[in-house]
């Protein structure tokens, strides 16, 4: 295994009011750093205290957009034990990110190490609140000091940590989704699949223009047709129709969500019947129309399972299930929410202590 240098802190930060957090705008005391260089490997291993970057005005990431992400959680337990949420998933994930944008990958067991180290250095920062969590976002980005479009020869990988509580201001509330059929998000054999910066910059102004008619996010139709069922900006969806589950099958330009893996999981394990499949908007909005669409969830590490309560397409707009939480959307809220914070047995062998 690598050597890990740690240095701590000398000024540590008051942990936040646990009611306060929202999602993202605080910051632990330490951040995991490491740099690779072509002909060399990874090197220089370290948690260090956090702090800001100093870059190159000329660092590849700031002109051609090379970088990547990951985002996973770590849990606190009712018996004060902190633990992750199958962290292989996100790491395979993000070598295979990498791949697609000709970063370096990482070992998984090196990666594993990382991770499990700096949580345990991290670890008083996990809240305890119900629906909280220590937010962990693993990235790495391309830091050559040259202006030349080429693969990177030099790049940066960080692990940053955030004490969060709900994504969304609506909580496990309903949110509003609009489906966008101007603005695209990804193409089969772009990046969609790969968990990288440039695809949220892409979709910043869809986002915009849905926030100013009062939604929390668009709902992206596919590049080609505009006319199959992708996913949200920060989830993968899953629709109940009639008796079948439905959810957009991965056809590369979606992100392969670890959320959306785990709800199939669950899903199938009882005895739903649920679907992969292309899932036009005309199908959606037909089952919309007949009321055959009877629930309709987001989900993602960051979103968890979020009901979907009003849907909008072409000005039209459509509640679903009254714009309550219906029956599935909160039984899977329930198991996966009790296997990550480590209240209900988990059968699946998904948790990670640290
Ligand atoms: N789709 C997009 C675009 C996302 O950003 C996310 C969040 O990570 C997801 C789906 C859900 O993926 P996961 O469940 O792995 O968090
Ligand atoms: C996550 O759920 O981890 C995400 O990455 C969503 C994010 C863009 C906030």
């Amino acid at each position: 295994m690598w050597n890990i240098q740690i240095v701590k802190t000398n000024a540590p930060k008051a942990k936040p009011d646990s009611s306060a957090l929202g999602f993202g705008k605080i910051f632990t005391d330490h951040m995991f750093m490491m740099e690779y260089e072509a002909g060399r490997g990874w090197i220089n291993q370290r948690i260090v205290p956090f702090a800001n970057l100093s870059l190159h005005p000329a660092s590849t990431v700031l002109h051609y957009g090379s970088e990547i992400f990951e985002g996973l959680k770590a849990y606190r337990r009712a018996d004060g034990k902190v633990q992750l949420f199958r962290p292989m998933e996100n790491i395979r994930r993000m070598n295979n990110s990498a791949e697609r944008l000709c970063l370096p990958q990482i070992p998984e067991d090196e990666a594993l190490n990382i991770l499990t180290t700096f949580v345990r250095t991290e670890q008083d920062w996990t809240p305890s609140a119900p629906g909280t969590s220590l937010y962990l976002r693993p990235f790495m980005f391309g830091n050559d000091e040259s202006l030349g479009v080429h693969t990177v020869h030099h790049v940066e990988f960080l692990i940053i940590a955030s004490p969060v509580g709900s994504y969304y201001k609506e909580g496990i509330n309903p949110v509003k989704i609009m489906i966008e059929d101007e603005d695209v998000r990804a193409v089969r054999g772009g990046t969609g699949y790969a968990k990288c910066g440039g695809n949220y910059a892409a979709s910043n102004r869809a986002g915009e223009r849905a926030e100013q008619k009062g939604y929390s996010q668009v709902l992206w139709l596919d590049g080609v047709h505009r006319k199959y069922i992708e996913e949200v900006g920060a989830m993968n969806v899953m629709f109940k129709i009639g008796d079948e589950i439905v959810t957009p099958k991965l056809t590369g330009s979606i992100l392969p969500g670890i959320t959306r893996k785990s709800c199939i999981e669950i899903l199938k394990k009882e005895g739903y019947t649920v679907h992969e499949r292309l899932l036009s908007v005309e199908e959606l909005s037909a089952a919309m129309e007949n009321g055959t669409l009877e629930e309709a969830w987001g989900c993602g590490t960051a979103a968890v399972v979020s009901p979907i309560g009003e849907l909008c397409y072409k000005d039209r707009k459509y509640t679903v299930n009254g714009g309550k939480i219906g029956k599935i959307t909160q039984h899977l809220y329930d198991t996966l929410t009790g296997i990550q914070w480590g209240k209900t047995e988990d059968t699946f062998g998904w948790t990670y202590p640290i």
